[in-house]
């Protein structure tokens, strides 16, 4: 996100606009805690998670009150366009902002990858390198130990990671919530491959399909098996970006401002086969991303 903060910025002032930074999200601009943003201000963070304007989650702006107070921040600070950059709470808030009135685009920031119309979001890639950095570390004990892992990453309601973390990292299954699995058929392939000769196994497993710690407990009872569990958690949100995540946090949120300066609104900025293009954000939140399932069959195919 920092790195599509700079980008807006910097872009923005190439443009000989004015640009002012919203602190905590939609909480901070119904408070008004806004402050203006020069190039200084986002030196040095290209290589940092997270993002320096803080973020929050505010009940108060699901509010008409809480909107209004938002909208009267706006006014008070002269703004005529928002960029919000964050996944479907945040593009829920900028749909209500833009049929306000206020000249909103939305720039698609989740590591879920769960956003509709677009291909990837920003912090995607860079979550499922840091799951993938984590499972190489597990299958070297695993190996060891002759064990079997279960991993947990995050997705509360989107298997994305674990299918690109299953895949890149060799996992023996992959449990989404998209897709319905049968637990003995997971067991069977672990057995089958331990007699086969493989040292160890890793089940991934998104945290919204099931808990890990069930999973694990299910297959050491099942099998036999020394089975241990690592929840990966809150790792996945941050760390530095890698350099696929910063050149399309860069590329997204610069052509957000150039929809601004167009004076677009209500729309939010996508990637489809590696262009960038725009999509009403109503189409967006109402649409489902659909789940590769290709890549899934390919991820079961591999794993043997
Ligand atoms: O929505 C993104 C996400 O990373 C989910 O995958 C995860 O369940 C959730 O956020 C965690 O949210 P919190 O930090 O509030 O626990």
């Amino acid at each position: 996100m920092n790195v599509a903060v700079r980008a807006a910025v910097r872009k923005a002032l190439h443009h000989n606009m004015e640009v002012y930074g919203v602190f905590h999200g939609f909480a901070g601009l119904i408070q008004g805690e806004i402050s203006p943003l020069d190039t200084n201000s986002v030196a040095d963070i290209i290589h940092r998670g997270g993002t320096i304007l803080r973020t929050a989650r505010s009940e108060e702006f699901k509010t008409a009150a809480g909107r209004h107070k938002a909208l009267r921040q706006l006014a008070r600070w002269g703004i005529e366009g928002l960029l919000v950059i964050g996944g479907d709470g945040s593009f829920r808030g900028a749909r209500e902002l833009a049929a306000s009135g206020i000249t909103t685009i939305g720039v698609p920031a989740t590591i879920d990858n769960d956003l509709y119309g677009s291909d990837y979001t920003i912090g995607f890639d860079t979550a499922v390198n840091t799951a993938i950095e984590a499972i190489n570390k597990i299958r070297d004990t695993a190996a060891s130990h002759e064990r079997t892992y279960v991993v947990e990453v995050m997705g509360r309601r989107s298997g994305q990671i674990a299918l690109w973390a299953g895949l890149a990292g060799g996992a023996e299954s992959i449990l989404i919530p998209e897709i319905e699995f049968d637990l003995e058929r997971v067991c069977e392939r672990i057995v089958r491959g331990f007699k086969g000769g493989k040292l160890h196994s890793i089940i991934v497993v998104a945290e919204g399909a099931a808990r890990g710690e069930e999973i694990g407990f299910y297959i050491q009872e099942h099998t036999g098996l020394e089975t241990r569990v690592t929840v990966l958690g809150h790792i996945q949100r941050g760390g530095s970006p890698t350099a696929f995540d910063r050149v399309l946090s860069s590329q997204m949120a610069a052509y957000a401002v150039d929809l601004l300066r167009e004076g677009k609104t209500g729309l939010g900025v996508v990637i489809q086969e590696g262009r960038l293009r725009t999509m009403g954000l109503e189409e967006i939140l109402s649409g489902k991303k659909a789940l590769d399932v290709d890549l899934y069959q390919l991820a079961d195919i591999l794993a043997m």
